[in-house]
């Protein structure tokens, strides 16, 4: 194994492992001294820190620097994260279906897999945590788990399935349906019984029933036709909307940020670009929620101040989406077909409060997150009395919105899928401390005989619980 870091600036006195000796200008004898010692603690740091953080075998380490300068990175060692092995999948269960996406939309095939592009879209957290489990460890910086290349040492194992991007990697059926009919066509249904013909033969599922693995299911279709064979295990979804409470739950699984799909608002705090009171843009109508949705629109859209636009998701309208979210206070958030949509995050990243008209949501990170303090929650028997809505926004001073926005700002990298320190840093974070109760669910799984499954189980709290509503 190679263990030697690349370093930018050696220090004096040179790490054990480093060969060309690099000749340094020697300081002034008054400096000297200082200068040795720490440079020598320095090298001792960096070697320590070195050995904690596993190199990858192929690529050195790029950021000595980087760790050293982050306090935390020594506190976090190696031993004390989560040990996490990604399986191997196949590749029709990864790179295939993007390859499947692309080739139904008359994309050619390409030689390497590097330059297939995972197409962009509010479900793409998959790839955002198969890529950061592919990077080097050292460019994880104070992540809560570590990849072990040997499952034998795992705490978890994690299915990278494009579960979301299978859903959709056909078109609508209509008018590439002709075209293909003669080629054998994507089948998302198959591809997931294929997986899980796969994965239950895999040893270290069997060992534990599941209970140590986790899988990515973002669209709130994805896994559909398998989820009741991966429902012990750690379910990373955006809601648990299509879920039955012995599927998934709060205790168990993990909720996730849609990805935002409009640009992040880069300007500071502040009103004085931000002349309109409330901003909507998406599709009026809705399969559930539609009614007030429906009703809210027709409340609101002779208003003033308040901007609502039709349309659906494009290059056109997400530009136009943008500019309304960077140039207006609030941004309405009414119930959808599933309680969340990229649309919060939108809000999110752009600094504009959002307005949430929702009785029931489930939102992400909220161990860590208040959301009341960044957003404004409204029931929908309020919400749609006339004049409520727009006379409860005027009514906010302008430092209570300044507050908000603050307070956005504050927790804006929580939905920052690209940033190191952000989302996907923030998942781990919550899967690995799933451990303990995993360990409990699959010690306490090995010895039951029998259960009675007619019977409610008291061992999960349930997703679906009533009587928890948020107003203002
Ligand atoms: C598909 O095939 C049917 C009948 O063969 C034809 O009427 C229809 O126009 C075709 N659609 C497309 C989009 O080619
Ligand atoms: C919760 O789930 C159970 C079983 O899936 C269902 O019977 C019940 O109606 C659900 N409750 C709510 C409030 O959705
Ligand atoms: C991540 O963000 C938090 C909060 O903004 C900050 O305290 C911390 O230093 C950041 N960590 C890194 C590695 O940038």
């Amino acid at each position: 194994m190679n263990l030697r870091p690349k370093l930018r600036s050696p220090p004096a006195a040179s790490l054990p492992h480093s060969t060309k000796p690099t000749p340094i200008k020697m300081p002034s004898k008054s400096l000297l001294r200082p200068t040795l010692v720490l440079a020598s603690f320095l090298s001792l740091l960096a070697f320590y820190s070195f050995v904690l953080h596993t190199p990858p075998n192929n690529r050195s380490a790029t950021s000595i620097d980087a760790a050293l300068g982050n306090r935390n990175a020594l506190s976090l060692h190696r031993a004390d994260k989560v040990k996490i092995y990604m399986y191997d999948l196949p590749r029709r269960f990864t790179y295939g279906v993007i390859e499947s996406y692309a080739a139904a939309r008359g994309g050619e095939p390409v030689a390497d897999d590097a330059l297939l592009k995972y197409p962009g879209n509010q479900h793409s957290a998959e790839w955002y945590l198969f890529s950061d489990m592919n990077r080097p460890s050292e460019e994880r910086i104070d992540s809560a788990v570590t990849r072990v290349t040997d499952p034998e040492e795992a705490d978890l194992f994690y299915v990278p399935f494009f579960s979301s991007l299978s859903l959709v990697a056909n078109p609508v059926r209509s008018a590439a349906a002709n075209a293909t009919s003669d080629k054998t066509v994507y089948s998302d249904e198959q591809t997931q019984e294929a997986l899980m013909d796969w994965l239950e033969e895999q040893k270290y599922w069997k060992k534990n029933n599941g209970w140590d693995h986790v899988f990515i299911c973002q669209d709130p279709n994805a896994l559909y036709k398998v989820i009741d064979r991966v429902k012990n295990g750690v379910l990373l979804v955006s809601d648990f909307g299509r879920l039955a409470r012995n599927q998934a739950s709060l205790v168990k699984d993990v909720i996730l940020p849609y990805s935002h799909r409009i640009n992040t608002f880069k300007g500071d705090v502040g009103l004085d670009n931000r002349k309109s009171l409330l901003f909507f843009m998406g599709n009026r109508y809705r399969k559930e929620g539609g009614k007030i949705r429906d009703l809210l629109f027709q409340l609101l859209e002779n208003e003033e101040g308040v901007i609502i636009k039709h349309g659906a998701q494009s290059r056109e309208s997400r530009r136009a989406a943008t500019q309304g979210m960077h140039t207006s206070k609030f941004c309405l958030h009414p119930a959808g077909d599933t309680p969340s949509a990229c649309r919060l995050f939108d809000a999110i990243v752009s600094l504009c409060v959002p307005v949430i008209v929702s009785d029931y949501i489930e939102l992400p990170f909220e161990d860590v997150i208040d959301y009341r303090k960044i957003a404004i929650f409204v029931d929908s028997t309020s919400a749609t009395k006339p004049g409520h809505l727009v006379k409860l926004l005027r009514k906010l001073s302008p430092e209570k919105i300044l507050k908000f926005q603050k307070e956005l700002q504050k927790v804006k990298r929580y939905f920052e899928y690209e940033d190191p320190n952000g989302t996907v840093k923030e998942i781990w974070r919550q899967v690995s401390q799933k451990l303990p109760l995993i360990k409990l669910m699959s010690n306490r799984d090995q010895r039951i005989v029998l259960r009675d499954l007619a019977e409610p189980d008291c061992s999960c709290i349930c997703s679906n619980q009533t009587g928890i509503s948020t107003t203002l």
